[in-house]
């Protein structure tokens, strides 16, 4: 029997390609950047299995120039790079990597939050400009970060990581969901604020962990973003366009909040004409909230799994559209 057909679209840890190399005939885009489109939709021509990432639009087009594609495993927990029902209605299960990657998207989402409150990036560039002339009573003033208030805008698997670290620092932590968890309040000593607007003007810190959907599509824009303090940071780990960057950047322009740090943005990567780039009073970093070495060798080995199963035919073990193989 021949070995299955597979299509890798990054080069990733040797261990993992090892585990496609002995049970495929793999066939791997070895570089640090995506495949580009024409090149993706040659390569799917035959293959079985696709082994991509986020950054790869998996669409009806490209289901279309793969016509004996068994599964898509993406290597991340967020899957709206692919269009599900299309995935589902052709029989295609598609693998993501939820849990590995929670507590180490927690920590930086926790870095981002300390750093924008305590102005760490500033600071550096402060310090490398030659700009440090002698210890200031005045100098980079930023905020507390124990005592403060920690919004949380959705209470998932992150948010919940987010809520106990937290209790660490002596925060008071408030989130809002669509869907209330009541035992985690008891848990982490949390508090539900079910109006948005109620949680935005009342917090310190407001950090996202929506998915992105349609009704979070600029999630945070013009109005929500007038009801924040002016001295209040803005941190978003989830998806770039939950926020409306135009806003963020009247916002953050005109000072009616101190700060934001975003790992992710509306195009990525961000365009380098990008008004927001220039601004001292935020942080963007590359969409690196579960790059630890141990966290994204677990993804890559979690997305092999999810490969070979949909190529047995199973359902894969993380599979958002189990309804695919019914
Ligand atoms: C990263 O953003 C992921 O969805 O895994």
């Amino acid at each position: 029997m021949p070995k299955p057909k597979v299509y890798v679209t990054r080069n990733i840890f040797e261990v993992a390609l090892d585990r496609m190399r002995e049970a495929t005939d793999m066939k791997l885009w070895d570089s640090e950047l995506p495949p580009p489109r024409d090149v993706l939709l040659r390569e799917v021509h035959e293959i079985d299995g696709l082994f991509c990432l986020l950054t790869e639009r998996i669409d009806a087009e490209l289901f279309d120039a793969a016509p004996n594609l068994k599964v898509v495993s993406n290597m991340a927990v967020g899957f709206d790079n692919i269009d599900l029902d299309e995935a589902t209605r052709r029989g295609i299960p598609v693998g993501n990597t939820p849990r590995v990657l929670t507590e180490t998207t927690a920590d930086f989402a926790f870095a981002l939050i300390m750093a924008a409150a305590r102005r760490v990036a500033e600071g550096d560039r402060f310090t490398r400009a030659g700009l440090w002339k002698t210890w200031g009573p005045m100098v980079m003033l930023g905020q507390d970060i124990h005592g403060s208030t920690l919004g949380i805008i959705g209470l998932g698997r992150i948010g919940l990581e987010i809520a106990k670290r937290a209790q660490g620092f002596s925060m008071r932590a408030i989130y809002h969901d669509a869907i209330r968890n009541e035992k985690a309040e008891k848990e982490y000593n949390i508090e539900f604020i079910p109006d948005m607007k109620t949680l935005l003007s009342e917090s310190d810190f407001v950090t996202l962990h929506v998915p992105l959907l349609p009704q979070t599509h600029h999630l945070i824009g013009e109005e929500e973003l007038a009801v924040m303090k002016p001295t209040a940071s803005l941190v978003n780990t989830s998806r770039g366009p939950v926020v409306d960057p135009k806003a963020l950047y009247q916002a953050l322009k005109s000072g009616s909040i101190a700060s934001a740090a975003l790992d992710v943005t509306e195009v990525e990567p961000i365009s380098m004409d990008d008004p927001l780039l220039p601004l001292d009073n935020i942080i963007i970093t590359p969409h690196i909230a579960s790059a630890s070495v141990a966290t994204r060798t677990k993804m890559a080995l979690m997305a092999v799994d999810n490969l070979l199963a949909g190529l047995r035919g199973e359902q894969p073990p993380d599979c958002p559209n189990p309804e695919a193989l019914q």
